[in-house]
């Protein structure tokens, strides 16, 4: 089986993910870390990431792999584990201008769709694009404010700089983000994290 959980920036998609996958008993698959860590290489090599040509050559000859458990994700790049350097500020700024690359989008649904399921799989376009045959599909919502206020433990800046970030970032993200017609949307807004998590394995099907 294959559940996907898509949804707008900070709704809670990989800790929902998580929770869903431990009490199924199989890995989540976080995509956005695979986008993270495109972007992270290529600033680590000075390019510009709107040159997709410099950028694929690059991840061709440093391969990313990524790790998929049910309690996180990890990216490796050989021994190198990149997984901590993935949520920074920089990355977060940078990240969307990758993901509009069509041949890194490419090269990203190629590596997930080669995972053995069963498997949640979490991000933008698991459910119409990567994975449209997913058993349950869900996509996840919430106000701006609300998202920068749960991330704001995760980043130095303050609740309205990190709203801003975000928004900025759904507007850049848009084109891949529009939700499956078969998904269940939820806002998260009103939820505790464990009050989401049930809601979407109720909606499971047996
Ligand atoms: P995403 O993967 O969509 O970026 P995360 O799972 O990283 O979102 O969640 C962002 C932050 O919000 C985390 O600190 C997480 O613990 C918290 N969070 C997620 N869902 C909820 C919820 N329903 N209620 C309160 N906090 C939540
Ligand atoms: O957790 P958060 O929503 O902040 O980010 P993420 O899921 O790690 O995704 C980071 C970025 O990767 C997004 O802002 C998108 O630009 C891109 N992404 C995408 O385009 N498609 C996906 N399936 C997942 C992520």
């Amino acid at each position: 089986m294959i559940v996907t959980i898509d949804g707008v920036a900070a709704s809670g998609k990989s800790s929902v993910s998580s929770g869903v996958a431990r009490a199924l008993g199989v890995p989540y698959v976080s995509s956005g870390l695979l986008y993270r860590a495109a972007t992270l290489l290529g600033l680590e090599a000075g390019l510009d990431l709107h040159g997709a040509a410099k950028l694929l050559a690059h991840l061709q000859a440093h391969p990313l792999r990524l790790e998929p458990l049910a309690g996180g994700n990890r990216v490796w790049q050989g021994e190198r584990e990149l997984t901590g350097g993935l949520h920074s500020t920089r990355v977060d700024a940078g990240v969307s201008v990758v993901a509009a690359l069509p041949d890194v989008r490419g090269w990203v649904d190629a590596q997930l769709r080669a995972l053995p399921a069963p498997f949640v799989a979490e991000g933008r376009d698991m459910g119409t694009t990567v994975f449209p045959q997913a058993q349950a599909k869900f996509y996840l919502t919430a106000s701006p404010r609300i998202r920068a206020q749960r991330r704001a433990s995760e980043r130095p800046e303050d609740v309205p700089a990190i709203e801003a970030a975000l928004v900025r970032r759904d507007l850049l993200d848009r084109v891949q983000s529009a939700p499956a017609p078969d998904a269940v949307v939820i806002d998260t807004g009103p939820l505790t994290l464990d009050g989401v998590i049930q809601t979407v394995l109720a909606q499971l099907p047996q």
